[in-house]
């Protein structure tokens, strides 16, 4: 898996003295996904181009319009259009350093480390030349799934970041595991990110 400092040469249309503050924001069908729009708003106030691509499911979970508002950009999420499938693999695989699939849900995560391509977000992230990160959201007794546990252990071994999940209140109102990280939280490793691959690239001149 490429750091964001080497795909910076590998992304034509960004600014060559810096990763492209872009990031491409994966939504899955899980209960957070109503947090996608509090994500896109933080992001595109932090000044990153964001793009959205959501799963079939995920669209009973938050709306495009709200997203498209938000970002200022349609979601990718039409699945029968072969322009779309194109924009996925041949535009958004190399237009940000970064790919951020939060929510992540124990299906998608499975897919993920299966290899599947069955949505135009898992033949995104097949296709992606940057950073993967994927932020679990789910209810307690699937993340400690031993299936979940293998699945993220594939993914974390595919050079994938697993952001969370915490422990908190979950949307059954138990106490448990599987809360997906705050989105203050992925700003702050986000901002942290950029820095990081900021001195490394100037270091690296
Ligand atoms: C109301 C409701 C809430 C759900 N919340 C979650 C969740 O938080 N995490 C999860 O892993 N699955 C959750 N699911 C199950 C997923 O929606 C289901 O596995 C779906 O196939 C996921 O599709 P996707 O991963 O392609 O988006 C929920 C389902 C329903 C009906």
């Amino acid at each position: 898996m490429p750091s964001l400092t080497a795909r910076i040469s590998l992304n034509k249309a960004g600014n060559k003295s810096f990763p492209p503050r872009r990031i491409v924001l994966g939504v899955t069908g899980s209960i957070a996904a109503y947090k996608a729009p509090e994500i896109v708003r933080g992001l595109v106030k932090m000044g990153f181009e964001t793009r959205c691509v959501l799963t079939p499911k995920a669209k009973e979970f938050t709306t495009s319009l709200t997203l498209a508002t938000l970002s200022h950009y349609p979601p990718v999420e039409n699945e029968n259009e072969s322009r779309l499938w194109e924009m996925a693999h041949l535009s958004l695989a190399s237009w940000a350093p970064v790919l951020l699939i939060a929510p992540a849900t124990a299906d998608f995560i499975a897919k993920l480390a299966a290899g599947f391509g069955d949505n135009l977000l898992l033949a995104l992230a097949l296709a992606f030349k940057g950073k993967i990160i994927v932020c679990p959201a789910m209810d307690g007794g699937m993340w400690e799934h031993p299936a979940t546990k293998r699945n993220v252990e594939t993914i974390r071994q595919f050079g994938y970041e697993i952001w969370g999940p915490e422990t908190g209140e979950l949307a059954s109102g138990k106490i448990g595991s599987g809360r997906m990280v705050e989105p203050q939280t992925m700003f702050e490793r986000i901002k942290s990110l950029w820095s990081v691959e900021k001195i490394r690239t100037r270091k690296a001149r």
